[in-house]
Order: C-alpha cells, then sequence, then structure tokens
C-alpha cells in the first residue's frame, strides 16, 4: 500500500482557517516526499446515526451504508497510513457534519472483532482553529471525541494541535503557517523512512 498523508478537511467553510492550515501541512508532507490527499467533508452527503440498532446486529453494517457517502469516506480514514483531521471548534465541539460522519463510526465500534484493531497505532493527527484567544478547554471536549473516533477506525490520536485566536485565514500568522508546514516536513521524514514506525504519542 502507498504511503501517503490523508486530510480530511471538517469545515462547511470553504476556503477557510482549519482548511489554509492543513494545506501548509500538505505542502510540506509532499516536500518531504509524503504525497497527500484531500476528502473535504462538505462535499460529501452524511446523514445523522438514527441509533436504529442495526449494526449492533451481525454483520454488523450501518442501515445508510447505501444512502450516502459515510462509510466510503469512513474506509478511506481507515486505509490511510497518516490521517490528519482538520476542523474548526463550534460551541466548543466538532462542527455539525464532521460529528455526523464520527457517530456513523459507531458500526465500528459494535463489530466485537475489532478489539486488536483498535489497539492499532496508525498516526492520526487532529489539528484544530477556534475564534476565541482564550477558554482553557476550548479544545478538550473535541480532542477526546477524536481520540475515541481514531480507536473505532483502528486508529491513535497522536497529536492534537489547537490554534485559538483565529477567526478566518487573514488571523493565520506566518510563524503559524510555517509551524504546519513543518509539522508536515517532520511526518514525511517519519513515514518515508519507517512507515510501520508511527512514534509515540506527542512525537512526530
Ligand atoms: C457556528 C459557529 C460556532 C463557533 N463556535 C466557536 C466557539 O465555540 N469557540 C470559538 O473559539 N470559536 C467559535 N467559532 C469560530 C470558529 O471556530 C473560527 O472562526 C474558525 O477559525 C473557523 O474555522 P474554518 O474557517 O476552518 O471553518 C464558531 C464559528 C461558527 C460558524
Amino acid at each position: 500500500m502507498l504511503t501517503k498523508a490523508l486530510v480530511l478537511l471538517g469545515s462547511p467553510r470553504p476556503r477557510g482557517s482549519s482548511e489554509s492550515l492543513a494545506r501548509h501541512f500538505m505542502a510540506g508532507a509532499e516536500e518531504g516526499g509524503l504525497p497527500g490527499e484531500t476528502i473535504c467533508l462538505r462535499e460529501k452527503r452524511t446523514l445523522p446515526c438514527t441509533h436504529c440498532g442495526v449494526c449492533e446486529r451481525t454483520p454488523h453494517a450501518c442501515a445508510l451504508a447505501a444512502e450516502d457517502d459515510a462509510e466510503a469516506v469512513l474506509r478511506a480514514l481507515e486505509g490511510a497510513s497518516l490521517l490528519l483531521v482538520a476542523a474548526p471548534i463550534h460551541f466548543y465541539a466538532l462542527p455539525g457534519q464532521l460529528k455526523c460522519l464520527i457517530d456513523r463510526a459507531q458500526s465500528r465500534w459494535a463489530r466485537p472483532q475489532d478489539e486488536a484493531a483498535r489497539a492499532a497505532v496508525r498516526p492520526t493527527l487532529a489539528l484544530l482553529t477556534a475564534g476565541r484567544p482564550r477558554g482553557e478547554r476550548l479544545f478538550a471536549g473535541s480532542e477526546l471525541c477524536l481520540s475515541y473516533f481514531a480507536q473505532a477506525l483502528g486508529r491513535q490520536l497522536t497529536e492534537c494541535r489547537g490554534l485559538r485566536g483565529i477567526e478566518s485565514p487573514a488571523d493565520i500568522s506566518l510563524e503559524q503557517a510555517a509551524a504546519m508546514r513543518d509539522w508536515g516536513r517532520q511526518w514525511a521524514a517519519r513515514l518515508t523512512v519507517a512507515p510501520s514506525l508511527p512514534g509515540p504519542p506527542g512525537a512526530p
């Protein structure tokens, strides 16, 4: 399987802050020899989980799988060597459409044989932007939510970077853009040298 970085753009706003920062990350990753690919969630149809209970029974498939794009997106996220989820904070949480996708991963939790996969360490990064400059727990709920989402996909949330005081791309400093590019380069170096060794939490 080709080693590549998959970026999930979770904002409803085109060309917004999280997308802009994610593109700097991808530019760095590509400079480092790691090809990148994006999935733009707002271009996908993702129905909300209705807790119908179908996925709790064998074969643990979602009853909505044929109705929208969620299943295909979840499969792509499961298969990526490196996953970056980029999203804004909305009301101290993840945006609605991204949360819809996350809830649809319940079909993975419902599969009893997935314990081993849940312990997997395929790296997942989160990049969150928020307009407020303050708020001790501004990113806390979203980080926790993404860590369980990653587990459901057989991945691990390796690192979460939250940038505050960013209402729009115009608020992104040159230093922040450069740091994103650098982050992408570091992960490229890590994965192109030793694709099976994602490294310890918090250290790219
Ligand atoms: C519906 C909505 C809710 C928001 N809630 C918060 C919030 O709770 N805290 C915060 O700091 N910023 C909040 N913001 C501001 C966004 O997080 C901020 O503008 C962010 O940079 C947008 O990223 P994007 O351009 O990638 O969508 C909210 C924005 C919207 C549209």
